[in-house]
């Protein structure tokens, strides 16, 4: 271990080799959660550690390159150490071991030169954990060439790839891998990009040897604890603690290691240590182990507090004999190159302050984006199926320095890397074009050229929506072009390049046995039936109750009731209207914070349904989410009834897509509307209970912010208003022409598919810039009636509003009709779930901004123009 490291008051040597003083413990052994890598251990072979009894196994099922080396000096060392891999080619060379994500693990790697390569001289190299460099591994010459590095780590990906980078300095190897998993909610960071690199873990116990370790299976997770000198001004108290007496917390640090402590030798001074940074703008985490060895007579205590910087840190600590206790940073520690730690008795205190255990962690900034799993596993499978020599390992697409070559990749909006070019020309291809880079779906540039690929130029590729040019020249294809391909080709979505294939056609004259498909086959089924009536329905009245969803984004509330005066007070008299709804007239208001809300009362025409007016205004209270407008009070006042919502700046979507408002929402604007008004709908469906159904959506109801974020409006009034007896009554909702699915009108039943439909027509309506219901001379047209049988022609340029001007994503639109298509299907349980819709709208998204992001592309003068391709149109049935 390098002193650089650390290095306290009371200086430590630890050295992981040298004398092994691990108990000998002949049990059967828990090792769940412990992977532990012997690397270099030739293939066939595995064991049981001799101290430790951990089971190691060989390297070779997580790498395919290095070479493996065994160590000449041997004497007094771990076994594990024994072995070393290699990397005496490629600059960087990556483990990928399988762990399970969303779990912690402690992930230690160590390296013992032990003169391997007979050169004598260690090297120098640097450590990378997927996208992310983690450290520089260098030995000192009082470290018999021995380094490791430990990091607790939370995988968001179902494997870890650890990497050696070869920086010009030396072979980089690599002695030992090994994963533990340690209990949730200990060693947590502010964020999780900041991952904790040990510095420093010792214990306190007093043994004449003075390097003394304990690990497995002292500490159950396997940490090491290395001990410390001690200088004259301090003492260690000891005791014999078995485990069963030790009432253990979470970080359960072993019980031998608790059962000594540290104290001042003078009762009256404080115990005082420190550790030096690396660098003044190194951040560290502090975790303080504690238990009284001592017990206490009744007039005795010992309680103190804790300065760390000369800032009070945390305190008074009272340890609790035989009880373990962990203070620890919640916060990064910064400030400095010296921390020094301070531990002082207050005053009623009657022994010296103690610590037993100490663990400081630097922090580590791991937050350069992954790629995707999907999109590493899918390249994994392309570079296996052509046995492709390529040294790609580690992740394709990051540190950038590093991409797999013949890769670009760009970030998407969940902030993780996609896999946007893919260059394999001149590579050697043999065999047909592998199915799975259409899993690539991000991708924009495909060149395959310049190969010997056979068999014919696949359908699968229609699926890469974002393609945009496509390079297969030079190769032996046969067949027909797919038509899908040669129409974007004909429009100048797609930079198409077929030539030097002999017996490639992109006409169907050499069509042989190919049958064309229709590409549009998906709306095939659908019926186009619309009737738009406004009909009543009955709503038999649920009893339940809507309860709080435990998501993130709900939260409490109080009920907030106003009188009607103090309603004039906030809307100074009725001032000023800005909008009139279903229900009756909204007024601004300012409440007495200088909040802006909206005012909503409730049309007096109607005395029915008010008489749960106020439960279920409650109700709504409590209904929390970001993207739905939130209910801020109420007012119930004899036949005053309003509801007091969160004010919208920017209005509704209605104003915004066609009250001739001169401002166009952008393409990927819609989206976002679209996206949170899903997030809306999900919170509804699926995050209360019962799940609450609109039953009134329309881009009336979606409200926008001062930042465009829409929220839906006017949820559970329809709930609250309902009443079967006095069904008569207009101002009852029931939905609006245009929005309202046809099934439910028949059959009056209310269920979330619903509203699905009416989203669906939304997203028609933002995706054409048309209304729901339009008037042509002296018809009434449904959006349905007009949209379907364009998209069945696979006319979708025709689809998207002209106000857009072309400036769209086309694949992105595509999509966003094929979900707003399945949302309005007429058989309900096509229809997909809310949850699956945000999803795919996100997707949407994705594609639109990946687009934005664009990397380079080829210029489409460069490859050889298709022009002269067979007019015929495929697409058209
Ligand atoms: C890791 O997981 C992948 C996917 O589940 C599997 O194909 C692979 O064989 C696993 N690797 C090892 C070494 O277990
Ligand atoms: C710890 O986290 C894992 C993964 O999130 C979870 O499966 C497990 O239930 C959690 N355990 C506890 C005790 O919370
Ligand atoms: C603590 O350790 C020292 C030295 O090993 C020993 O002399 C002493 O008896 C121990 N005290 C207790 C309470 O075990
Ligand atoms: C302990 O410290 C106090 C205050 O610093 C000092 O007065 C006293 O002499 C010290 N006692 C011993 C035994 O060193
Ligand atoms: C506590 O009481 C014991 C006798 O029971 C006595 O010897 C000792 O000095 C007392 N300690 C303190 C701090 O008062
Ligand atoms: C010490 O005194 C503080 C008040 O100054 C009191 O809150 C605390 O309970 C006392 N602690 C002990 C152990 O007597
Ligand atoms: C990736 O991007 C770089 C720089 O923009 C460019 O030179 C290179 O040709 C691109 N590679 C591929 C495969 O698109
Ligand atoms: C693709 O790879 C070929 C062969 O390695 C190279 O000639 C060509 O420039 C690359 N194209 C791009 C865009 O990087
Ligand atoms: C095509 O690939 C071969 C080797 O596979 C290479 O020798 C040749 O230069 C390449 N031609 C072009 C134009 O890149």
């Amino acid at each position: 271990m390098k002193q650089t490291m650390m290095r306290m008051l009371l200086h430590f040597r630890s050295i992981l080799l040298g004398v092994l003083t691990i108990l000998v413990l002949i049990q059967a052994q828990d090792q769940s959660g412990f992977i532990s890598i012997d690397c270099g251990l030739p293939q066939h072979l595995s064991y049981i550690h001799e101290s430790t009894y951990i089971n190691y196994i060989s390297d070779t099922k997580f790498i395919d390159t290095g070479v493996s080396k065994r160590i000449q000096f041997k004497d007094d060392i771990q076994q594990q150490l024994e072995y070393v891999r290699s990397f005496p080619s490629g600059v960087r060379n990556c483990y990928r071991i399988n762990v399970t994500s969303g779990i912690q693990y402690l992930i230690r790697v160590s390296f013992y030169y032990g003169n391997y390569d007979n050169l004598n001289e260690t090297p120098q190299f640097d450590l990378h954990f997927g996208p992310n460099v983690w450290d520089t591994v260098t030995f000192s010459s009082n470290d018999l060439g021995f380094a490791f590095k430990e990091i607790i780590y939370t995988p968001s990906q179902d494997y870890i790839q650890p990497c050696l980078v070869n920086t010009g300095k030396g072979i980089p190897f690599i002695s030992a891998i090994e994963l533990r998993t340690l209990n949730n909610n200990t060693y947590t960071t502010h964020s999780a990009k900041s991952v904790l690199s040990l510095s420093g873990r010792f214990h306190m116990v007093s043994k004449s040897i003075e390097n003394l370790q304990y690990r497995y299976k002292d500490d159950v997770f396997d940490r090491i604890w290395y001990s410390q000198l001690y200088n004259k001004n301090v003492a260690r108290l000891n005791t014999t603690l078995h485990s069963d007496d030790l009432h253990q917390n979470d970080f359960e640090p072993p019980a031998i290691v608790m059962s000594s402590a540290l104290t001042p030798v003078n009762a009256s001074d404080p115990l005082e240590l420190y550790w030096n940074a690396d660098n003044g703008n190194d951040q560290y985490y502090l975790y303080m182990h504690f238990n009284e060895v001592e017990n206490l007579a009744p007039n005795e205590t010992r309680a103190f507090n804790i300065r760390v910087s000369d800032t009070f840190w945390h305190g008074p600590v009272i340890p609790i004999y035989r009880k373990v206790k962990t203070i620890y940073s919640t916060t990064p520690l910064t400030g400095g190159t010296r921390y020094p730690i301070s531990l002082f008795k207050i005053e009623n205190s009657t022994l010296p302050p103690i610590v037993n255990a100490i663990e400081i962690y630097k922090v580590k900034d791991f937050s350069q984006p992954e790629t995707k799993q999907d999109d590493v596993d899918t390249i994994t499978n392309i570079k296996n199926a052509y046995g492709m020599a390529r040294n790609w390992n580690g992740d394709p697409c990051g540190p950038v320095k590093y991409m797999w070559e013949g890769l670009n990749c760009s970030i998407d909006g969940n902030n993780i890397q996609r896999i946007t070019s893919l260059n394999l020309s001149s590579s050697g291809l043999t065999g047909q074009i592998a199915p799975s880079i259409s899993k690539l779906t991000m991708l924009q540039y495909l060149d395959l050229s310049n190969n010997s690929l056979k068999g014919s130029l696949p359908d699968f590729l229609m699926q890469l929506r974002s393609l945009k040019v496509l390079n297969v020249g030079k190769n032996k294809l046969t067949g027909l072009v797919p038509s899908g391909l040669l129409e974007r080709s004909k429009t100048g979505s797609l930079s198409l390049s077929v030539d030097d294939n002999p017996e490639l056609c992109t006409t169907e004259s050499c069509k042989k046995k190919n049958i064309v498909v229709p590409l549009v086959t998906l709306f095939s089924t659908l019926i186009v039936i619309l009737l738009i009536s406004l009909g009543f329905w009955i709503y038999r009245r649920q009893k339940a109750t809507w309860s709080k969803s435990k998501k993130k984004d709900s939260m409490k509330s109080k009920h907030q009731t106003f009188s009607y005066t103090e309603i004039l007070n906030i809307t100074d008299n009725l001032k000023t209207i800005i909008g009139e709804g279903g229900f009756g007239k909204v007024y601004i208001g300012i409440l007495q914070d200088q909040t802006q809300v909206a005012v909503k009362f409730l049309s007096k025409s109607s005395k029915q349904g008010y008489k749960e007016f106020q439960s279920e205004a409650q109700l709504l209270t409590i209904v929390h989410h970001r993207s739905l407008v939130s209910l801020v009070g109420y007012c119930d006042e004899g036949e005053v009834k309003a509801l007091i919502y969160e004010y919208m700046a920017n209005g509704n979507l209605l104003q915004h897509l066609f009250d001739g408002n001169t401002n166009i929402l952008k393409w990927n604007e819609r989206l976002k509307i679209a996206v949170d008004a899903a997030h809306g709908l999900e919170y509804l469906h699926d995050g209360c209970k019962p799940p609450i159904m609109h039953r009134d959506l329309k881009p009336a109801n979606i409200l926008l912010d001062e930042n465009m974020h829409a929220k839906i409006a006017d949820f559970g009034l329809s709930r609250a208003f309902g009443n079967d007896i006095d069904s008569h009554i207009s101002t009852r909702p029931a939905g609006t022409p245009g929005y309202i699915d046809p099934k439910y009108q028949r059959t009056g039943n209310t269920n979330k598919k619903n509203d699905i439909y009416s989203f669906g027509i939304i997203l028609f309506e933002l995706i054409t810039g048309r209304k729901a219901v339009a008037r042509a001379s002296d018809e009434y047209i449904h959006i349905l009636q007009w949209v379907i049988p364009i998209v069945e022609g696979g006319d979708i340029q025709n689809v998207v509003d002209p106000k857009l001007e072309g400036e769209f994503n086309i694949n992105s639109a595509w999509k966003a009709v094929e979900i707003a298509m399945s949302c309005t299907s007429s058989n309900e349980v096509e229809r997909p779930d809310i949850s699956q819709i945000l999803a795919e709208l996100k997707e949407c998204l994705s594609l639109e901004m990946v687009q934005r992001n664009n990397v380079s592309t080829r210029a489409r003068d460069e490859l050889v123009s298709i022009a002269t391709i067979s007019e015929t149109t495929i697409l058209a049935r």
